[in-house]
């Protein structure tokens, strides 16, 4: 029987939406007010689900603590008060939607993560607007 812990953290950072070929027209038809040629922010709330079998001897599915930890050095340290298209690396190439934000966050922590243990990323982007990704399996 498995069971889901979830941790939430937050981060604020900057982004701009948009494709370097097309006009700030098109831009701005596309992607309204995220195409903001310079730039805006929103505060990005994130819940981190980990799904897997409670150890018996514990009766942890993981320890919270070494969650927090992770979340804190993957995620929040490089993308907090950040431009994410200026300064996260993958954003150079990657319009950071709020979809492609949390692609990259459920990549970042499945590299750091036990292949036991499944990863649901639900990010926000504003309070009514989020994403749910678990994978690239899921459908
Ligand atoms: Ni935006």
């Amino acid at each position: 029987m498995s069971v889901t812990v979830y941790r939430k953290a937050h981060f604020n950072a900057a982004h701009r939406l948009f494709r370097k070929e097309w006009s700030d027209e098109k831009n701005l038809e596309v992607f309204g007010k995220c195409s903001n040629p310079l730039y805006h922010g929103h505060n990005y709330e994130l819940e981190v689900g980990v799904t897997g079998e409670i150890d018996p001897e514990t009766g942890f599915l993981i320890d919270l603590k070494i969650l927090k930890e992770l979340i804190y050095t993957e995620i929040e340290q490089p993308f907090d008060h950040k431009n994410l298209n200026e300064e996260v690396p993958v954003f150079k190439t990657l319009n950071p939607t709020v979809e492609n934000i949390a692609m990259v966050i459920w990549e970042k922590l499945r590299a750091k993560m036990d292949t036991r243990y499944g990863i649901t990323v639900k990010l926000y982007e504003t309070p009514r607007n989020f994403v749910v990704y678990t994978g690239p399996d899921s459908k």
